[in-house]
């Protein structure tokens, strides 16, 4: 199990700080959420900062591109030195061609659906992807609650991974706090993203505390 900060939700003052703190408190992923006002109603940002933020830590960068037509921006984040960038089914006409340019860059690849797509149109997708990002809340804002549903989606997707690519990891995004963290890791996830539980309050505390529980401790 995997727990990827989204920076979201730190502080924007001390953000080079911040992710060091996760990195040693045991995050093994850092999540880059971009946002383009168009695909999610808000804007986040964009290359400048993943560029300087590049430059100060050697974490893995995972980048989920919220954004309309994400084939357009591959190769800038790409540059950037991000590891993986995650795309949006629902922002492409041709999810392939998208995969395809991401493989191209050397990165690997990451499709992500929201909460209102069927799981199923993930399965022609999921052998040539590494890693399938279900979000557990409506893409746009940190700080939402976890889906009705989440779960069902979540055991869903895991069967999908484990019939067509056991490999390809099983990441979720949105909800997920102290009190569900145990439940979506025993469904069958693999990377955790969370943004308000790690950055509100003690970020190193709050990764201890929430490392212990994705194991089942208490
Ligand atoms: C939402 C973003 C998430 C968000 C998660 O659109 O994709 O990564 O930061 O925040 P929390 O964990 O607070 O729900
Ligand atoms: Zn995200």
């Amino acid at each position: 199990m995997i727990i990827a900060p989204s920076i979201l939700s730190c502080d924007f003052n001390i953000l080079g700080s911040q992710i060091r703190e996760t990195a040693a408190a045991g995050a093994g992923m850092l999540h880059i959420d971009v946002m383009d006002g168009i695909f999610v109603p808000s804007i986040s940002f964009g290359t400048p900062v993943v560029r300087s933020i590049r430059r100060e830590s050697d974490m893995f960068f995972d980048c989920h591109l919220m954004i309309t037509d994400p084939i357009r921006f591959i190769d800038k984040f790409a540059k950037c030195g991000v590891n993986s960038i995650t795309f949006h089914l629902e922002a492409c006409d041709d999810a392939a061609a998208v995969i395809e340019k991401i493989h191209a860059a050397g990165l690997k690849a990451g499709i992500s659906i929201k909460p209102g797509t069927p799981v199923e149109a993930l399965e022609p997708f999921v052998q040539s992807v590494e890693m399938v990002l279900l979000m557990t809340v409506e893409p746009g804002f940190g700080g939402q609650k976890f889906m009705d549903g989440g779960l069902a989606r979540i055991a869903a997707v895991r069967q999908m991974i484990d019939r067509l690519h056991p490999e390809c990891l099983l990441q979720i995004d949105g909800g997920v706090n102290r009190d569900n963290i145990g439940i979506c890791v025993r469904t069958g996830t693999d990377v955790i993203v969370m943004g308000s539980a790690v950055f509100n309050g003690n970020i190193t505390d709050n990764i201890k505390e929430l490392t212990r529980l994705a194991a089942g401790e208490e």
